[in-house]
């Protein structure tokens, strides 16, 4: 039997990396993988890693509005994120610490 505990983050941060290699869109197409890494190394940076934890997904169901950020359990989406979003994405993190 599993056992149930309590989140131990504030914020999860999901980023959807799946890549479908063309065949259709897919958040991939969008550079998510280096979003993700970004979005990783700037909660390092911030010490907010024990606290907020970021993690690449797989399709969340809006794969035309892609790339795809979500913030749980917030339930806050971001869709169309590229590179330059990051900042109003951790801002909106920040917002829960
Ligand atoms: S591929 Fe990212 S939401 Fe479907």
């Amino acid at each position: 039997m599993a056992n149930e505990q309590s989140a131990p983050y504030i914020c999860h941060i999901f980023v959807c990396v799946k890549s479908r290699q063309g065949e259709r869109k897919s958040c991939a197409d969008g550079n998510s993988p280096e979003v993700k890494s970004i979005l990783k190394k700037e909660v390092k940076i911030r010490g907010w890693a024990d606290r907020i934890r970021v993690s690449e997904c797989g399709c969340l169901g809006l794969c035309p509005h892609g790339p795809n950020v979500i913030i749980y359990p917030q339930k806050i989406w971001f869709s169309g994120v590229t590179e330059s979003d990051i900042p109003e994405i951790l801002a909106r993190v920040e917002e829960e610490l």
